[in-house]
């Protein structure tokens, strides 16, 4: 089904998608962005450039700060207005930054007062004007724009915080300060009290100082009978937040008709892999829709990917992930699939020095509403869009999202907005490689690089989370959806 065989470079992708418009412009304007400090950066720092938001989005283009698109009357007030960090920065700090810059978490300096983020006000800015902080590669000038657990900024918020920096960082007047955020106990189970714990089989040490290591720990889940997960919560062990970047679940076990639906693409080896989790610092875990499971069967395994991160002090982690049944016996209406999908791998083929496109599509057989999205490349993985292709033959933007190997980011859409699509729908992903010089997470641009298992290889699919509709439900979803909307 692939229609594009040959790995693209930017030039000939002149088609008339509104993510391949999207797409020439953050590759034109990544040369002159100022020094991304990865991947994604390049892609989301790139996007801002004006004429692609222009025309994807039909707004007016505006020139700006770390201006997107359309805004830059908001961006020109709040640089001339004073700013003050208690009135002003404070606030967007709690909101979005604290959850990792506060003591014992992974971020490496706190944010929580004037005297915590002085010092760093020149980084906050670069950070945030090139979207770097807080991590979020969701593109905010195409496709859909409402997820939960969102922290990031607004146009106009990245403004004030650049205006605040602008006018020497000023302190303001303590009674304008916000009372302090508090945050949940760190050894609170969101989900309430779990039915199965499953951790990983030993202790790991993370030595006081080191490189970043990247690990894959696989454990007996020690379940005897199938269930149905109906919520799930993963996290770090009791005092290891500060060394974890980030961490993931995936199920491991053999999937029968039922669950397997459709293609070959999500079998690997006899086994198959579905996404169980993500950690993130302040996520509540994922409670599933009441009549919507996830099938976890006995004797399956869990595995853990995780990214450690030196904190200064040697630190031991037991990482876990607790999960929740639905009775023994009652048996969901809606399984929760979580499928990798839309592989490009076996096109990759990625020249050094050069920006490769690459794409990969999948057919639902049955309506499907779409709950989650993620991207999964390596070190020179840049950019995916994602877009359904529906039965008529029209074409639907999902979103773009830059890609940054550091974060492997979950995003889940909000309830309102979750893609509800026809049976039919084929899932177009376009994954954009980085093998020049330019992506500083290249190992060494001088190189080929292909498909392949290790960090150093590439890979390129859509990690994606739905269930499939019968009928008469897609119909109903869809017209609730409708007079909601309309409202
Ligand atoms: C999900 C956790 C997380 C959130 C949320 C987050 N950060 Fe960070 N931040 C990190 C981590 C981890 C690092 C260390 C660099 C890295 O690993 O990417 C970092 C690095 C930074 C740095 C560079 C520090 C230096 O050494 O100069 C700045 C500045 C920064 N963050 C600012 C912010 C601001 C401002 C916000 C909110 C608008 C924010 N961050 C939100 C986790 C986070």
């Amino acid at each position: 089904m692939s229609g594009f065989s040959k790995p693209w470079g930017f030039g000939p992708i002149v088609l008339g998608l509104a993510a391949t418009v999207g797409v020439i412009a953050a590759a034109t304007a990544v040369p002159s962005a100022q020094a991304p400090a990865s991947a994604a950066g390049a892609a989301t720092a790139g996007k801002p450039a004006g004429p692609a938001a222009g025309v994807s989005t039909g707004k007016p283009t505006a020139p700006a700060v770390g201006a997107m698109a359309g805004k830059p009357a908001a961006a020109t007030t709040a640089s001339v207005k004073p700013v003050t960090f208690t009135k002003d920065v404070a606030p967007l700090l709690q909101r979005s930054c604290q959850n990792c810059h506060r003591p014992d978490q992974a971020a490496p300096m706190s944010l929580m007062t004037y005297e915590d983020a002085r010092p760093y006000a020149r980084s906050i800015k670069a950070k945030t004007t090139a979207r770097l902080m807080p991590p979020w590669h969701i593109e905010r000038n195409i496709g859909i724009q409402k997820f939960k657990d969102d922290p990031s900024l607004t146009d106009e918020e990245v403004a004030t915080i650049a205006a605040w920096v602008d006018q020497g960082a000023p302190k303001g007047d303590m009674k304008d300060m916000p009372p302090p955020r508090k945050f949940d106990d760190d050894d609170i189970w969101h989900i309430g009290k779990p039915d199965l714990i499953v951790e990983i089989p030993q202790n790991h040490v993370v030595p006081a100082a080191g490189p970043d290591v990247f690990i894959d720990y696989i454990a007996d889940s020690g379940l005897t009978e199938d269930r149905y997960v109906q919520a799930v919560e993963t996290k770090p062990g009791p005092g290891a937040r500060t060394v974890m970047h980030h961490l993931l679940t995936y199920l491991i076990q053999d999937v029968d008709q039922e669950e397997k639906l459709v293609g070959v693409d999500d079998v690997r080896g006899g086994t198959t892999e579905t996404f169980l989790n993500e950690y993130a610092v302040g996520k509540n875990g994922d409670i599933l829709p009441e009549g919507t499971g996830k099938l976890m069967k006995a004797g399956s395994k869990v595995r853990f990917n995780i990214h450690y991160h030196s904190s200064g002090r040697e630190t031991t982690d037991r990482s876990r992930v607790a999960l929740k049944f639905y009775p023994k016996g009652y048996k969901p209406k809606y399984h929760q699939i979580s499928l990798q999908i839309a592989h490009a791998d076996n096109q990759l083929d990625l020249p050094a020095g050069v920006v490769s496109r690459s794409d990969g599509y999948y057919r639902f057989d049955k309506p499907v509403h779409i709950t989650a999205i993620q991207a999964h490349m390596h070190n020179l993985g840049k950019r995916m869009c994602l877009e359904a292709i529906l039965p008529t033959n029209t074409t639907q933007q999902l979103n773009c999202m830059g890609w940054d190997f550091n974060w492997h980011k979950v995003y889940n859409y909000a309830d309102d907005v979750s893609p509800i699509l026809p049976a039919g729908t084929v899932l177009h992903s376009i994954l954009w490689h980085d093998n020049t010089a330019a992506n500083r997470a290249n190992p060494d641009p001088r190189n080929w690089r292909g498909y392949g298992q290790r960090t150093i290889d590439e890979m390129a699919f859509a990690w994606i989370t739905w269930s499939n509709l019968e009928d008469a439900d897609y119909k109903a979803m869809l017209a609730e959806r409708q007079k909601r909307n309309s409202n």
